[in-house]
């Protein structure tokens, strides 16, 4: 099968994001916000040079119209917002060259990849403005989707809020499944992200401004969703089966997914590719830096049909957040069901059949382990921890987060959170397991690989990373809560791979 690009602009935008009007009627507890016509980011297949895929990316400030008449300050890669969707084949190496255009220092991050320390596009990997930073690496892992952000110290929040973020898709040719595949027509990148957008058409996070002490420990969450860049958007799905792959790149909100027919759909892949099997369900729970992707069945709908995609976060509100604590840091739309996007049945049709099964995933044994490693994550005195210790700068990490790992081996990391709301761990370089939550084996659709894992409040969700990689002494790779907030106030630490 193949990929082609498709893009379903208007407007003029480099990477087709902006200028598009359109609107939809109102749905539950809609936003208070207008509409626009679906946007996909250009797929970006690179440029091989001498066997390595090459892909250029021009970090770039610009600006888009959310608000009518007050356009916002933005940042994006080769375009106004976001960037193109970077399409990775497993087995062959790429090289990133990335130019920094936005006359501040950033970094970009794999967030998924398997890759060396130094390509990592960590904190350490600074991009000066008017730099361009070169990361090459073998695309080792499953097929599956990824995706970059920038990672700046003390500046991930603003610099993914200011819209610079994008998705990788991870194809392996050598083991492919009669899934939909067209990208942009049954193969949809969802980006979900949430925007607190004031009347000038600023946010908590343009120039000049910083959010609030209580922002920070909540993480910034807004009432205006976008997917991909536009204000919950309208696409028009052939019908038949469609592929939605779901990033949530929002800085803290989690979402519930679902439909508003309460249809049933099949959650096939995680973070890190595809589960055994698909799980049928009509909820999905993603945290930010989380991916999964999904397969909807538009094939009963008739033409013209609309159904929403909404968030039913009120169902989830008291797992997510518990007690007084939990309770202040929640926001009305934590506390409700709100619209994310609105799929319309189009005329084509696919032939498409759902899937049954998929490969076995070789379930990580605990007897593996070399060691278990306690990581606490924990709310006191108005900041967030881990493990009691804060990574504030990129010297003199506390030894409590500063860990050396034997590369090759494997570890139990027990992760505990005794805050009043959930914390997604996400671990740089590599895909876990979860061995159990609470005890128990987790659900399917947990039970594949993942690289971002929700750890909900007075929840013990033990972990099976298996550590392999290039040893580096000199160069650590990090952990962190994907809440931008909280990694920015500190609640990440590092660990070096050693021989
Ligand atoms: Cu998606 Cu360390 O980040
Ligand atoms: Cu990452
Ligand atoms: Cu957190």
């Amino acid at each position: 099968m193949q990929r082609r690009e498709f893009l379903r602009v208007c407007g003029i935008g480099a990477a087709g994001l902006v200028g598009c009007g359109g609107s939809t009627g109102g749905g539950p507890d809609a936003p208070p916000a207008s509409t626009g016509d679906f946007a996909v980011p250009p797929l970006l297949d690179g440029e091989l040079v001498d066997g390595t895929r090459v892909f250029r990316l021009r970090l770039q400030a610009g600006s888009v119209e959310w608000v009518p008449g007050s356009p916002t300050p933005t940042y994006g890669a080769n375009g106004d917002v976001l960037g193109p969707t970077l399409h990775f084949r497993r087995g062959e190496r790429v090289r990133m060259e990335v130019t920094n255009e936005l006359g501040v220092t950033t970094t970009l991050h794999w967030h998924g990849m398997q890759v060396p320390a130094r390509a990592d596009g960590g904190p350490y990997q600074t991009i000066a403005p008017g730099a361009t930073w070169n990361a090459e690496y073998d695309v080792v892992g499953r097929a599956m989707t990824a995706w970059y952000h920038p990672h700046q110290m003390h500046e991930t929040a603003r610099h993914v809020h200011m819209g610079l973020a994008g998705m990788i898709i991870v194809d392996d040719p050598a083991r492919s499944f009669e899934l939909p595949s067209t990208y942009g027509v049954d193969d949809l990148p969802i980006i979900v992200q949430d925007r607190r957008l004031f009347a000038d058409g600023t946010h908590p996070y343009s120039a000049g401004k910083t959010p609030g002490m209580h922002d920070m420990m909540a993480g910034l969450r807004g009432d205006t969703m976008l997917v991909n860049g536009r204000i919950t958007p309208r696409a028009v799905v052939p019908r038949g089966l469609v592929r939605l792959r779901v990033l949530n790149g929002s800085n803290a909100r989690i979402y519930n997914l679902g439909f508003s027919d309460n249809r049933s759909f099949l959650h096939v892949a995680s973070d890190g590719g595809l589960l055994d099997a698909p799980v049928s369900t009509n909820r999905v729970l993603v945290a930010p830096g989380e991916r999964v992707e999904l397969l909807v069945d538009f094939s009963a709908d008739a033409q013209g049909a609309a159904v929403e995609l909404a968030s039913y976060s009120g169902e989830v509100f008291g797992a997510l957040f518990t007690g007084m604590m939990g309770a202040n840091l929640g926001d009305a739309l934590d506390r409700t069901t709100f619209r994310v996007m609105v799929f319309e049945v189009g005329a084509a049709t696919s032939a498409i059949a759902a899937p049954t099964a998929f490969e076995p995933i070789v379930r990580e044994l605990e007897a593996d382990a070399a060691r278990t490693r306690t990581i606490a994550m924990t709310m006191q005195a108005g900041s967030v921890f881990i493990n009691g210790a804060q990574m504030t700068s990129l010297v003199n990490v506390p030894a409590a987060i500063n860990f050396q790992i034997k590369a090759g081996e494997a570890e139990v990391w027990q992760v505990t959170n005794t805050s009043g709301m959930a914390h997604p761990l996400h671990v740089h370089n590599r895909h876990f397991q979860i061995l159990d939550i609470d005890g128990q084996p987790p659900p399917r659709e947990l039970a594949g690989w993942k690289d971002t894992v929700i750890i909900r409040p007075g929840r013990v969700v033990r972990l099976l990373l298996r550590f392999e990689g290039t040893p580096d002494l000199e160069m650590p790779y990090l952990f962190h809560c994907h809440i931008l907030e909280h990694e920015d106030m500190g609640m990440m630490g590092q660990f070096f791979l050693v021989p």
